[in-house]
């Protein structure tokens, strides 16, 4: 179907890209390295959930605590609408220098075909996704590893296999949609930081987003 109006943002004035991987693929970790280097205004959906439910007078806190705990995809308006208001402060903040496009790195986002299509047709369409792909041995082992300090309700054995079942089950499909319209950055995410940060840029990099 025809979207009924147009996105609130053009990739005229600005560039999406999205980023996909399993949980504890290492989409934050990278983020911080893409962020120093190619001066993207990092989104984490994640975290943007993670700080609205624990936001005094949130109609949505608890709910979010459920599908969390669970590792279900809260319900999509929900996270478009903290996203695309990020984005919108981002601007207003920091509008990008003169000549300039505002990139943005969306991390985690989207994990159900129908966020993708909601969100490129109501915020704004994606230039391409970057996905860090991960076997679930090494995943585990991270999360149980960030789990010692990271707070993080679902980051225990039984939340993490949780988890895992969403992330085949209904991240996948997106990942495997994108990569049908040839807009897939794929990384084997299985080296060190660093090793798996030289093979992001290279693949990023040959579709022409550049340092800046
Ligand atoms: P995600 O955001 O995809 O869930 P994180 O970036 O939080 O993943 O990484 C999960 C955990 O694994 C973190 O504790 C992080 O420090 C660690 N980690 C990330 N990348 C690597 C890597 N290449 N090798 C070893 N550990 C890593
Ligand atoms: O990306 P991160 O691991 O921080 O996401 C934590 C949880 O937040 C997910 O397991 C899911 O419950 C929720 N989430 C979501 N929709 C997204 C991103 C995260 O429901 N697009
Ligand atoms: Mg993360």
């Amino acid at each position: 179907m025809a979207p009924t109006s147009s996105p609130r943002f053009s990739p005229s004035e600005v560039t999406v890209i999205f980023f996909l991987g399993g949980p504890g693929s290492g989409k934050g970790t990278q983020s911080t390295n893409l962020v120093r280097d190619y001066g993207f205004v990092h989104l984490s959906a994640g975290d943007l959930l993670r700080a609205e439910q624990l936001r005094e007078g949130s109609q949505y806190g608890a709910m979010i605590k459920t599908y969390i705990t669970e590792g279900k995809i809260v319900p999509m308006e929900v996270t478009v609408n903290l996203l695309s208001n990020a984005m919108r402060e981002s601007l207003d903040n920091n509008p990008p220098a003169a000549g300039t496009k505002a990139r943005f790195l969306i991390d985690g986002f989207p994990r159900k075909l129908d966020q993708a299509v909601f969100f490129e047709e109501t915020v704004c369409p994606s230039e391409l996704v970057l996905f860090l792909d991960c076997p679930e041995d090494v995943m585990e082992a991270r999360l149980l590893k960030r789990g010692e300090t990271s707070g993080r309700d679902d980051d225990n054995a039984e939340s993490i296999r949780k988890r895992f079942r969403t992330f085949v089950e209904t991240s996948m499909p997106v990942v495997d949609d994108f990569e049908a319209k040839g807009k897939v950055v794929k990384v084997q995410a299985t080296g060190s930081v660093e090793e798996v940060y030289a093979q992001v840029k290279q693949g990023i990099e040959e579709r022409g987003v550049h340092p800046r």
